[in-house]
């Protein structure tokens, strides 16, 4: 069933079980994984281990993957008491709850540092690297299936287990472009002067020596489904594309807009739809995950380049991806995250960069990660990388969550990822704060009154005048006794609201 996808053909004889595969796996090991956001991560292996803790064989490990991964992975090893340290961003929600225990000790990593800082030897030696690929090479090399993510593992690992997934389709290796920086000092400019260009190989380099072992599977990737598009984030949507259009009229950017990065997340996907139905043609994405609405417009004839680290495809996605694999393997540009994100490259493209908040105060700064400050939800991701690179850095947000007990808009974050100094623009969908060339006293009246839900307007109003009077007007007023009111109220009684 591998037929033709072993080009190597010294490997044929290492083909063993996920069993055996998993046995090599040892106690306190550091173990990194292929995959990005559910998709092209190991699952026969990991599922193995996971069996054999259960059955009672002692093994705890330090797992380092791209991003999240599918619950193959970090869930069956949450549930078998596998995972003693992870990094970085994951979406599990089995992990999610023992990462918010003394179980899991996890890292959260801007996802564009963590091949690199693991180069740098942070985080001790990599024992072995599990990748999925859909080929390896005449040489040994390494082709990778729906993520690029973390491609450097396989040389950074003193060994490598290859799962080769039969059920990834060949032609994944026409999407990747796999390009790996030196390090300082010899590091040198990355040769990608536009979003399509390709700089690298289709496959990581590996060769048939590191590899220990080849596991034959054809397991899918576990992907999530996305929220229905609602009339909350249709409004989103339609407010960032009618700021574009006036960013257009007022000459600061370009009719076809400059390349785009959109985040994680039904927001997301929800505000990248919003171009779907919108005027702009000719647009490119430089992002990290390609999500359904990427390849909407891809269908639409809108984006002319689509460059990722990841496919984040819903179920239905999946579908249509396989169903028209040829057309999309010769649209889609798959490079390490290392590149995707790289802030050297956000700044030379003029990235847009579009993201999601879980909450933003009335100055600008953004959560992305925690819930009251305390639970970690998912994980920075790309969020920063892009952010503070961008040409012009954008978050989206709901005025409101869990139906309208949260405000998403706050007097003071109770936890910060993208500081003020970061965040040019907030959208809601009751409209868009421009951040741009404003005092923090000018910023709290812009998105108090075009981003936050009408119920807690007054509220938020009502803090920051107090705040200005206490203050007598400082540079960003503050009432630092009750800056997070809105918290402690929803902690003790349920609501934000009075
Ligand atoms: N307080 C408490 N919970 C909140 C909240 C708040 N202020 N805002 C949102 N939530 C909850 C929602 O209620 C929802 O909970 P549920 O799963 O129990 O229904 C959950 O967070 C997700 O919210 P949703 O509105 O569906 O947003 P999303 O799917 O677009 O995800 C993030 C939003 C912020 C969690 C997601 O985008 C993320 O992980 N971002 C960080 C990483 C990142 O930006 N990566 C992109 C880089 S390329």
């Amino acid at each position: 069933m591998h037929e033709g996808r072993i080009r190597c053909k010294e490997l044929l004889s290492k083909i063993i079980s996920a069993e055996d595969a998993a046995s090599l796996i040892k106690d306190g090991m550091t173990v990194a994984t292929s995959g990005f956001t559910p998709s092209g991560y190991p699952k026969a292996v990991p599922l193995a281990l996971a069996k054999q803790a259960e059955e009672g064989r002692k093994v705890r490990i330090n797992l380092c993957t791209g991003a999240s991964v599918g619950d193959e992975l970090d869930g069956a090893l949450t549930r078998a008491g596998v995972i003693a340290r992870r990094l970085p961003y994951q979406t599990n929600g089995d992990l999610r709850k023992a990462l918010n225990t003394p179980e899991v000790n996890y890292q959260d990593l801007h996802l564009s540092h963590v091949p690199q800082q693991v180069r740098y030897g942070y985080y001790g030696n990599i024992d072995v690297a599990i990748v999925e690929a859909c080929a390896i090479t005449e040489e040994g090399h390494v082709v990778p299936t729906t993520s690029a993510g973390v491609s450097s593992y396989i040389q950074d690992a003193d060994f490598v287990i290859v799962e080769l997934n039969v059920r990834q389709p060949k032609e994944l290796e026409k999407m990747h472009d796999i390009y790996i920086p030196q390090d300082p000092p010899n590091r040198q400019p990355i040769p990608l002067l536009k979003a399509g260009d390709r700089i690298g190989t289709p496959y990581v380099p590996c060769g048939p020596e590191k590899i220990a072992g080849i596991v034959i599977t054809d397991i899918p990737d576990a992907v999530r489904p996305l929220a229905p598009i609602d009339d909350v984030s249709m409004a989103i949507g339609e407010n960032l594309v009618n700021f574009f259009k006036a960013e257009v009229a007022a000459g600061r950017l370009p009719k076809n807009l400059l390349p785009l990065q959109s985040g994680v997340g039904n927001v997301a996907n929800a505000a990248m739809a919003g171009l779907l139905r919108s005027d702009f043609e000719n647009l490119q994405f430089y992002s990290e995950v390609i999500q359904d609405s990427a390849m909407d417009l891809i269908d639409a004839g809108k984006f002319v380049v689509c460059s990722g680290t990841a496919l984040t495809p819903s179920e239905e996605g999946l579908k249509r991806l396989l169903d028209n694999i040829d057309f999309y393997s010769d649209q889609i540009i798959l490079r390490p995250q290392e590149i995707s994100n790289n802030p050297e490259i956000a700044r030379r493209l003029g990235v847009i960069s579009m993201n999601t908040a879980i909450e933003v105060d009335i100055y600008g700064h953004v959560n992305s990660t925690h819930i009251m400050g305390t639970n970690m939800m998912n994980g920075i991701g790309g969020s920063g990388d892009f952010t503070r690179n961008a040409y012009l850095s954008i978050f989206t947000t709901t005025s409101c969550a869990k139906g309208g007990a949260i405000s998403s808009i706050v007097p003071m974050c109770s936890h910060i990822d993208h500081t003020e100094h970061d965040v040019n623009v907030i959208v809601t969908e009751y409209g868009v704060a421009d951040l741009r060339n404003k005092s923090p006293r000018e910023r709290a009246l812009e998105i108090i009154n075009n981003c936050a839900h009408p119920d807690y307007k007054p509220l938020l109003m009502e803090y920051y005048e107090e705040a200005l009077k206490a203050t007598k007007g400082a540079h960003t007023p503050h009432l630092i006794g009750h800056a997070h009111d809105f918290h402690k109220r929803f902690v003790e009684t349920g609501t934000m609201k009075k």
